[in-house]
């Protein structure tokens, strides 16, 4: 009777955690679940800001002969007509404006990278911000692209 009583006495110290180790387990799997969470909330939200600074207008014709206007009258005269840089209110600047004929520089720039360049402007050139509204931006910005694919669609 007396060593029964002994075996299934536990130990204070153990009471908070159960023999079977129930508790700890769900503790482990409560803060597997608050990271997963966490991950999938990061996740969701950068998709969401990418997302939103893609080019949201499609470089269709019509784009594109509006973007051209746009560049006409605030560009050309600092990237040129044909979009190398030679405008003549360009070809006194430093650093002079980028050739935007060049395939392989122009590949490596995205649109989202050209957008906030016009938007806040970049060295000498001006800011756009008040000037132009965000869908001529991303008009000009397919009539841009257009130097070096060659396509007016
Ligand atoms: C006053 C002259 C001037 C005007 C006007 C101007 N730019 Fe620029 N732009 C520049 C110069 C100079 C640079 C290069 C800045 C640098 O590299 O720091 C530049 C850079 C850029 C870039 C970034 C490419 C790069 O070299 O990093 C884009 C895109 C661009 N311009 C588009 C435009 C568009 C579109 C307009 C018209 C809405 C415009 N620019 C008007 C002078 C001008």
């Amino acid at each position: 009777m007396i060593k029964l009583e002994r075996q299934t006495q536990v130990d204070p110290r153990l009471r908070s955690f159960p023999v079977d180790g129930g508790a700890p387990r769900k503790l482990h799997l409560r803060r597997t679940i608050f990271v997963a969470e966490l991950v999938l909330l990061l996740l969701f939200f950068s998709i969401l800001s990418f997302a939103a600074r893609k080019n949201p207008i499609e470089a269709t014709a019509d784009s594109i002969a509006k973007g051209q206007v746009t560049y006409k009258k605030n560009c050309q005269m600092c990237h040129g007509e044909k979009g190398m840089g030679d405008g003549p209110a360009g070809q006194r600047l430093n650093p002079r404006p980028r050739d935007f004929t060049d395939k392989s520089k122009m590949e490596k720039m995205t649109d989202e990278e050209m957008f906030k360049d016009i938007t806040k402007g970049e060295g000498p050139m001006p800011a756009f911000e008040h000037k132009l509204s965000e869908t001529d931006r991303w008009h000009v910005i397919n009539y841009v692209r257009t130097f070096a694919t060659g396509e007016t669609k």
